[in-house]
C-alpha cells in the first residue's frame, strides 16, 4: 500500500472527471444540435419545393413552346391557332423536372415527391418515403417525419389535398382527357380534400459527430478550459494547500517547544474561513501549552 494522495493530485482527480463529466453531457447535446441543424437545412428546400409546386399550381399548368430534349414530358399540348404549339406541364411534372435538374447540381440536399399512390414510376418511394407517408396518414398534426439512414439525413413533409387537385386526383370522370391518355383512370384518383397525397423528401449527407466536434474545439474553447484548470488550481494551492504547510511547520515548532511562534490568521470573528477556525484553535492549544508551562514554573 503506498501513500494516501495529497489534496492537490486529490483536487487534480477530481478536475479531470468533472471535465470528463462535462464533455459526456456535450457529447448527449451534440446529437440535439446536429439533428437540430439538418433539420434547419431540409425544412427550407422543402419549403422552396412546396413555394415551387404552389406556383405552378395556381396557373395550373405551365406552358412552354420548346420541349428540352432532356425533359421531353409533358401533359398536354395546345395550338395558339398560328400554328406554335405549347406543351403544358402541371405541377408534378414540373416539380420532378426541377429536382432533376437540382439533384444533378446539388452539393448538399437533394429532393423529390413521391407517393404510395404514384403515376410516374420515377416517383416510386423507398423505405423511409413508405413509412413517412404510412405515419402522415396517421397522424392528420404530423408536421415532418426525419431519421438518419447511414451517412444521410433524410426529412419528410406531407402534400395535402386541396379543392385544386381534384380535377386531376377525383374522379377520373371529370379528369382532363389528357390526364386519362397518359396514365389511365386507375392511377392516383379517388382523392377527397385534406387526404394525403404525397410527401416531399429531401435528403442530407448528415453532419458527422467528427465535424460538428471540430467546431466546437477551437482554440477559445481550449483556452477558457485551461484559464479554468489555472484558476481551480491556484485557488485551491494558495487558499488551501499553503496555509496548511505552514500551520504544519508552526505547530511542529510549538511542539518543539517554540512557544514564541506567531500563527498568522484572521480571527474568527471576522472570518468564515475554516483553516481560521483551524488556526485559532491551535492558537488556543499554544496559550494553554504556555499557561500551564509558567504554572509548573512557579510550583518549582
Ligand atoms: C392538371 C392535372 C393535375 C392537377 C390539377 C394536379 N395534379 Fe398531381 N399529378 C398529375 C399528374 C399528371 C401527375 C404525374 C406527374 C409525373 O409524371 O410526374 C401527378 C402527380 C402528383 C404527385 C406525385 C406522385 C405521382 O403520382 O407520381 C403528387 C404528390 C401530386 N400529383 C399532388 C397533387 C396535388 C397536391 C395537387 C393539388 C395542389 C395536384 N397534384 C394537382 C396531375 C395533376
Amino acid at each position: 500500500m503506498g501513500k494516501k494522495w495529497s489534496i492537490r493530485a486529490k483536487f487534480i482527480l477530481v478536475f479531470l472527471m468533472t471535465l470528463l463529466l462535462l464533455a459526456g453531457s456535450f457529447v448527449a447535446s451534440l446529437n440535439t444540435l446536429r439533428t437540430q441543424v439538418s433539420r434547419n437545412e431540409a425544412a427550407a428546400v422543402a419549403d422552396q419545393v412546396i413555394s415551387f409546386r404552389a406556383w405552378v399550381a395556381r396557373a395550373g399548368m405551365v406552358w412552354v413552346n420548346k420541349l428540352s430534349p432532356d425533359f421531353p414530358d409533358f401533359l398536354a399540348k395546345r395550338d395558339d391557332g398560328s400554328g406554335r404549339e405549347y406543351y403544358g406541364k402541371n405541377p408534378a411534372l414540373a416539380t420532378r423536372e426541377l429536382s432533376l435538374i437540382a439533384n444533378n447540381a446539388a452539393s448538399r440536399a437533394t429532393f423529390r415527391v413521391t407517393s404510395d399512390e404514384y403515376r410516374q414510376a420515377d416517383n416510386a418511394p423507398d423505405d423511409f418515403e413508405t413509412r413517412a407517408i404510412k405515419a402522415f396518414k396517421q397522424n392528420k398534426d404530423l408536421k415532418f417525419t426525419e431519421g438518419f439512414e447511414g451517412q444521410n439525413y433524410r426529412y419528410a413533409r406531407p402534400i395535402l389535398v386541396k379543392k385544386g387537385c381534384l380535377k386531376c386526383h377525383g374522379d377520373p370522370k371529370v379528369a382532363p382527357k389528357e390526364v386519362i391518355e397518359k396514365y389511365g383512370d386507375q392511377k392516383a384518383f379517388g382523392y377527397k380534400v385534406g387526404q394525403v397525397r404525397g410527401i416531399v423528401s429531401v435528403n442530407l449527407p448528415a453532419l458527422g459527430f467528427q465535424e460538428v466536434l471540430q467546431s466546437l474545439i477551437n482554440p477559445f474553447s481550449i483556452g477558457f478550459i485551461v484559464l479554468a484548470f489555472i484558476l481551480n488550481v491556484f485557488f485551491i494551492y494558495r487558499f488551501v494547500i499553503r496555509r496548511l504547510v505552514n500551520l504544519t511547520s508552526d505547530a511542529e515548532a510549538i511542539a518543539e517547544g517554540k512557544l514564541e511562534t506567531e500563527l498568522e490568521y484572521t480571527n474568527p470573528m471576522k472570518s468564515n474561513d475554516e483553516l481560521d477556525h483551524l488556526y485559532h484553535a491551535v492558537n488556543l492549544l499554544k496559550r494553554s501549552m504556555v499557561i500551564t508551562f509558567k504554572k509548573l514554573k512557579g510550583q518549582k
